[in-house]
């Protein structure tokens, strides 16, 4: 922590909280936190899960939130839900303090691996969970079946969600967090467990519903082809820290390879026309046979392209840049900012307990 001088008292200011007084409150954002924290644990056991995070969460996106295991995503949702209090910094959802039951009432929330009470069925736990932001009987009722409806869960509805599969609690715990009709959802990891057509099925659904409602999505999840469909914008925490917020056409962008893609017949004869032009600064053909190259003079390209198509005898497929994809940015913002063995750290300390015999001696056990 930096300290300065407050002129005016002679007295020493912390830095942090000069950051958090400049940066306005804006009321337009569905989420906005300043500097905010959450260290678990003190001294030399102490993990500092969120460690000084600014994020700015626009009215009406869905907002997709990204970062290695344990990088402090679960821990930041909670302190915006208002269930952790921050160790410092600020948060407000649409210009409410988070915490307070202002904030709250604006906010829907759906975290990993949900708890449900055991005597409950899954109609009474939405009626329970509505009624609890404050929704009068009827209407909660109304919307309970509304949403078991939505999901395709209205069988399921008198059932007890302790006993449903992963698949079904993680469309609960999203009904639960829409239903009262939330300006800002948090969605943690709401469709981890989920084979994959329930998974396209529940990410189009979350869509849709927060398009319908305007609802403001923030959303976390590890597979990043998924949060690709659902997100304008993104934000990468890696150990605690912001690595990058960005829109998905400005990541494109900038993280954009210049690598272009040409798809066409016989493009083994193709590929050798191509390189004699001498222009490209890398050139193969993958292994589906389609040409990929990166040129500098992509104009003087696209120029002869179509005589040395007629020259070899070939029909054009598909001639178009090579899109970054979402997984490609992770790595590498990852990757740069700690190194490419962050990335690997997990299966090191997989490989070192492998070593040390302490888990196959488990294994054995097992
Ligand atoms: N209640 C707690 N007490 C102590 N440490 C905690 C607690 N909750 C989380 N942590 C630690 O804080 C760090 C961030 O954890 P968090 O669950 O927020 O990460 P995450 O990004 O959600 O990870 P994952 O992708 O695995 O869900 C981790 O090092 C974790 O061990
Ligand atoms: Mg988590």
């Amino acid at each position: 922590m930096n300290l300065t001088t407050d002129q005016s008292k002679n007295l020493p200011v912390v830095q942090d909280e000069i950051e958090e007084q400049e940066i306005e409150i804006d009321e337009n954002l569905a989420i906005q936190t300043i500097n905010l924290k959450k260290y678990f644990g003190k001294g030399y056991n102490q993990v500092k899960a969120v460690d000084g995070i600014n994020i700015s969460v626009k009215e009406g996106e869905v907002h997709g939130y990204l970062g290695p295991n344990g990088a402090g995503k679960t821990t930041s949702m909670l302190m915006i839900a208002g269930t952790y209090r921050p160790t410092s910094g600020k948060g407000y959802i649409f210009g409410k303090p988070i915490g307070t039951p202002a904030a709250n009432k604006l906010i829907g929330v759906a975290i990993a691996n949900p708890n449900f009470w055991k005597s409950m069925t899954a109609y009474d736990y939405l009626i329970y969970m509505g009624r609890l932001t404050g929704m009068q009987k009827t209407l909660a009722k109304e919307r309970a079946k509304e949403f078991l409806h939505i999901l395709e869960m209205t069988k399921h509805g008198f059932r007890h969600p302790a006993k449903f599969s992963t698949g079904m609690k993680a469309k609960l715990a999203v009904a639960q967090a829409l239903m009262h009709h939330p300006r800002l959802a948090v969605l943690d990891e709401s469709t981890a467990g989920l084979d994959p057509e329930s998974r396209f099925k529940l990410v189009n659904t979350i869509k849709e519903l927060a398009g319908m409602l305007g609802t403001s999505v923030f959303v976390s999840g590890h597979i990043l082809t998924e949060i690709e469909k659902l997100v304008s914008r993104v934000t990468i925490i890696v150990k605690g820290k912001i690595g990058l917020t960005t829109t998905l056409a400005e990541m494109r962008k900038e993280f954009s390879t210049g690598e272009y893609a040409l798809e066409c017949s016989n493009a083994k004869q193709v590929i050798e026309d191509l390189s004699s032009l001498g222009v490209a600064t890398k050139i193969y053909l993958d292994s589906n046979d389609t040409i990929i190259f990166q040129s500098d003079f992509i104009d003087y390209v696209y120029v002869q392209l179509p005589e040395i198509l007629q020259r070899n005898g070939s029909e054009l497929r598909r001639f178009s840049p090579i899109e970054v994809t979402l997984e490609e940015v992770f790595i590498n913002v990852i990757s740069k900012r700690y190194g490419s063995e962050f990335l690997y750290e997990e299966e090191l300390l997989y490989e070192q307990q492998i070593e040390q015999g302490g888990l196959l001696k488990r294994v054995r056990r097992g």
